[in-house]
């Protein structure tokens, strides 16, 4: 793939022994590289202007449309150091192309998969050196990169941007939940829905993660770290948490998360997570679950093991439901066998030790 960018070397590129300091403790989305990527889309003349310059604020008009207006996407890819130091990426093209369908959803320009991964691959050419190295199998330091586009013309009307401005930044990143693989508590909210039919809840889009935050704050007053969704609809269906998918596995072998409607964003590792409970002799489904079948799973022992997944979290098995009224725990299972056995497969194939992650990364 061809590189456009051109770059332009930071002056003042952090010393190495204060990056080597942070890389030993990241925590999650708190420092940022020397360098981020950028291209600037314009109505008359596309996209345009490809570069890598130095990490900083960016200058925007008070009436940039996207402070008024939320016309914002987003995306979440990590990078990951291999054994022989070099670094890749799992499946950018999937993020490529969910960044297309979120562009549309929000009236946006598409990027081209050329320009999405030739953005992260020109970005970790300069800042490669903030890919942390894993100290053991079980350490799941990644650099997470994080592309954006904002729609930045000045102007008040409501109408698609005629100015856009895409952005790849960087930050290296530890586990996202502090207890690692330690079970989260999630908050089951009745007050707040994510996202209902027709609207944005398939995009990945800041307004969607700016509506789950009265909901979150809810979760935290109630000692939860994440929040679980209903549909608008019928307040039902569960369909997925603030920031992660939602997996059930059964007794029986079956493993099933809610099925694609358009209010559930199409996770990368959703996907994968698919594909390789398929490999481990489970029965994928893909269909609508209902709280009370969570509730009854749970307490039956139908249900032996949930578990949230995403980019940020990889696989996070979940320890309780907790509601207004309720507090709905396994009385199966505990261990969390397959939701270890496929984080364990997953981070293999991420971190280049499975003999198939070639397939998987770029
Ligand atoms: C991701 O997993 O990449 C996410 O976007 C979740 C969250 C950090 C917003």
């Amino acid at each position: 793939m061809s590189t456009r960018f051109d770059p332009l070397p930071s002056t003042q590129p952090t010393a190495d022994h204060i990056r080597d300091n942070i890389l030993e403790n990241p925590g999650f989305g708190r420092y940022f590289t020397d360098h981020m990527a950028h291209v600037r889309w314009t109505l008359d003349n596309g996209w345009h202007g490809h570069e890598v310059r130095p990490y900083g604020p960016l200058t925007l008009d008070p009436a940039a449309a996207v402070l008024h207006y939320g016309q914002e996407i987003f995306e979440g890819v990590k990078a990951y150091r291999h054994a022989d130091g070099s670094v890749w990426t799992f499946r950018p093209e999937k993020n490529a192309e969910r960044f297309r369908r979120s562009a549309r959803r929000l009236a946006l320009p598409e990027l081209s998969d050329d320009d999405f991964i030739g953005s992260l691959k020109a970005l970790l050419a300069q800042d490669h050196a903030w890919v942390p190295t894993p100290s053991s199998d079980a350490d799941e330091c990644s650099l997470y990169l994080r592309p954006f586009m904002i729609a930045s013309e000045k102007f008040l009307g409501v109408r698609p941007s005629h100015e856009v401005d895409y952005y790849v930044i960087a930050s290296p990143a530890a586990a996202y939940f502090k207890g690692g693989i330690e079970p989260v508590s999630i908050w089951l909210s009745t007050n707040y829905n994510r996202a209902a039919p027709g609207g944005t809840g398939f995009a990945k889009c800041g307004g969607n993660y700016a509506a789950s935050l009265a909901a979150q704050k809810e979760a935290e007053a109630h000692g939860c770290g994440q929040v679980a969704f209903l549909d608008a609809t019928e307040n039902k269906w569960v369909e997925e948490l603030g920031g992660m998918n939602l997996f059930f596995v059964f007794k029986d072998g079956r493993i099933v998360t809610p099925k694609l409607t358009g209010t559930i964003l199409e996770g990368v590792t959703r996907d994968s997570v698919l594909t390789l409970a398929k490999d481990e002799g489970l029965t994928p489904e893909e269909r609508h679950i209902s709280i009370d079948e969570w509730r009854d799973g749970a307490a039956s022992g139908e249900i032996t093991e949930i578990f949230a997944c995403g980019t940020a979290a990889v696989i996070t098995p979940v320890g309780e439901l907790v509601g207004e009224n309720e507090r709905i725990r396994l009385t199966a299972g505990g261990d969390n066998d397959i939701a270890k056995r496929l984080r364990t497969k997953l981070l293999d194939l991420q971190y280049g030790r499975s003999e198939d992650s070639r397939s998987w990364l770029t």
